[in-house]
């Protein structure tokens, strides 16, 4: 690796990071603010790209075109599927797949479309790295299928269908499409997220009381794996 992407989807996700790194020179491009440093040798470029997988694939891309990042870390906060996950758990994505695509009318399954797939794998090499660094850390962190849509989800009709569908453990609205992009250009990323709601009636709530401390505990360890890259 030469260069590292640490993208979120809002300014309250890349915040502590900003905090911790402390000395960046602010870009402006596209609309974005994209953040310049150097870390223990490392250069890394921090961007939030503004919420849903537009946005995000325009982040992403920018981070690896623009900017030639050839690493991407993500982390942010997500909705609570899987049962065992309460609010500022965390979860790595193994697999994402995109919960709202749907041309099922013409006989193919939620989620995929010709000349895509429904499910894109995060690196293995950085899931193992993942790993290894909630071991040493002592910290608690699921592996699990996160979905993505270009929608806020607060009921558990809405939910049950992600889950029944996709086998979700968790759902947002960005990493699918950040998992989209750097598959299609070969870059090795992963998508890290702590638990702010439960995708139910209460989300909405439990997201503005959650958002920063949710998004504090995933920056916490994305740091510590940072360490150890
Ligand atoms: N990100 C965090 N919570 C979410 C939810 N309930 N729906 C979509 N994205 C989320």
């Amino acid at each position: 690796m030469t260069k590292l992407a640490i993208m979120g989807a809002m300014q309250e996700e890349i915040d502590p990071l900003l905090e911790f790194f402390k000395d960046y020179k602010v870009i402006n491009y596209a609309d974005n603010n994209y953040y310049e440093l150097t870390y223990n040798g490392l250069d890394i470029v921090i961007a939030h790209s503004k919420i849903g997988k537009v946005f995000a694939s325009l982040t992403a891309s920018t981070l690896i075109q623009k900017f030639s990042c050839d690493t991407l870390l993500f982390s942010g906060v997500a909705g609570a599927i899987n049962p065992a996950l309460n609010i500022g758990d965390l979860i790595v994505a193994t697999k994402l797949c995109q919960h709202d695509l749907d041309i099922t009318a013409f006989g193919h399954p939620y989620g995929f479309v010709p000349g895509g797939k429904v499910f894109v794998e995060s690196s293995k090499e950085l899931l193992a790295l993942a790993k290894k660094v909630a071991e040493k850390e002592n910290l608690k962190v699921i592996e699990g299928t996160i979905a993505t849509g270009d929608q806020f989800i607060h009921s558990n009709t809405t939910k049950e269908f992600i889950e029944k569908t996709f086998k979700a453990d968790a759902l947002e609205m960005e990493g699918a499409s950040v998992a989209v992009v750097c598959d299609a250009l070969n870059i090795p990323f992963f998508i890290l997220r702590a638990i702010s709601d439960s995708a139910n009636m209460d989300a909405g709530f439990d997201f503005d009381e959650f958002l920063q401390s949710s998004a504090k505990i995933s920056s916490n360890y994305l740091i510590k794996i940072v360490d150890e890259l």
